[in-house]
């Protein structure tokens, strides 16, 4: 089910995301209908503040496939890039933003179960962008030249 997504100005989005303790059916529908709401916005990532539940989950949608990651964190990261951002909570605005090149995630996946990853380029841009959703940070916070565009 596509839900609604939460834009900027609503305090959600800044809430420091409490940790995913119960894996069960309420999780599995709130990851569920973020899936149908990320497919249908086109976007490359969404974080569960996003749909209004300041849980620490995110997805994300690229070329190497459709990753769920719950309570991710970073453990090490690698060199830095710099390239354009944009938010499906901060609609008709694009910005450039400074990321790591490279960052390795620990995570567990719906059912609890952990794993670990290694991310680069837009991936691991995608990574950061969304993890930092789960500290209530917005890449408009840490962009140079945040303008209009047309979505
Ligand atoms: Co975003």
């Amino acid at each position: 089910m596509i839900r609604e997504i939460v834009q900027v100005g609503d305090p959600v989005l800044r809430e420091k995301c409490k940790p995913v303790t119960r894996f069960d059916d309420e999780l599995f529908r709130l990851l569920d209908d973020m899936k149908d709401t990320l497919k249908d916005a086109e976007g490359a990532g969404l974080a569960a503040p996003q749909v209004g539940v300041p849980v620490r989950a995110v997805q994300v949608d690229v070329e190497e496939g459709f990753f769920e990651f719950i309570n991710p964190v970073i453990v090490s990261q690698k060199g830095e890039q710099s390239g354009p951002e944009g938010c499906l909570s901060v609609r008709g605005k694009a910005g450039v933003v400074v990321r790591p090149e490279k960052v390795k995630i620990v995570f567990q996946d719906r059912r609890g179960d952990k794993y670990s990853l290694v991310a680069r380029g837009f991936f691991a841009r995608a990574v950061c962008h969304e993890l930092d959703h789960l500290d209530g940070v917005l890449y408009t916070d840490k962009a140079t030249d945040v303008h209009d565009v047309d979505d």
